[in-house]
């Protein structure tokens, strides 16, 4: 049995030490205090791409979560809208410090860490070493920013075709909706409304990045997803699929 990890926000309790006598768990708004406080306090030491930004990430947070907040209020809320306010605010972010990672078992030489708020914020760390892959997997309760930091990974989201159905037996269709290289201050997008799943293969150098994940429906497990290699209709980019352990 594969050993269940949760994409869109590691598990409530998991601590996760970001630093050696710093552990945080996410949500908490002390964890970000906590965070903050490390990020401007010392230099990064985790690889040689590192680089101590503390600010720039601090001035997103600042920007960031309360304008997330308003954009959430009912009534307000458009997922699209929502999603580019919070990436456009991701983009100035040009590096995090890395926390401690551990594999992520999605794929072979994958590896996730941190899970810190503040809310509306999950924010997942992820690193690929080269030619390592992420499985494709369904987003069904939070959306996401993904930012890349460093590396260059090849992402691409599907959607299904018709009525989503994670519980689908057999063979369906999906849409490829986005086939991209995320580089470095580049932002991928996972809405919950559409092409809501997505898979990552790393490039020959490897890759790191964030996920700024929002939580917005009842949690489930992830439902990963086998795609067929070739189209049965290129034009419109659409595979035969079907949902795997
Ligand atoms: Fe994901």
């Amino acid at each position: 049995m594969r050993e269940q990890i949760d994409l869109e926000c590691l598990p409530a309790a998991t601590p996760v030490e970001l630093e050696p006598g710093v552990t945080v768990e996410r949500r908490g708004f002390l964890s970000l205090a906590a965070f903050g406080a490390v990020a401007l306090a010392r230099p990064l030491g985790a690889g040689s791409a590192a680089r101590a930004t503390g600010s720039a990430w601090e001035r997103f947070l600042e920007e960031a979560v309360p304008a997330a907040r308003e954009l959430l209020e009912p009534g307000a809320y458009r997922e699209d809208r929502y999603l580019h306010a919070v990436a456009s605010l991701a983009s100035a972010i040009d590096d995090v410090p890395v926390p401690d990672m551990r594999p992520s078992g999605q794929g072979e030489n994958t590896f996730l860490g941190g899970s810190y708020g503040p809310d509306p914020f999950v924010v997942l760390h992820w690193r690929m070493e080269p030619g390592s892959r992420i499985r494709t997997h369904a987003h069904t309760y939070g959306n996401v920013v993904t930012l890349g930091l460093e590396g260059m990974a090849r992402v691409r989201n599907y959607e299904m075709l018709g009525e989503r159905d994670f519980d689908a037996e057999g063979t369906f269709r999906v849409r490829m909706t986005q086939d991209q290289v995320l580089l470095p201050g580049r932002i991928n997008l996972v809405p919950l409304e559409h092409g809501y799943m997505h898979g990552f293969e790393a490039g020959p150098e490897g890759a790191r990045g964030i996920d700024i994940t929002t939580r917005r429906k009842e949690r489930r497990e992830t439902p990963y997803l086998d795609v067929a290699e070739k189209p049965v209709d290129e034009a419109e980019r659409i595979y035969e699929a079907s949902w795997t352990d």
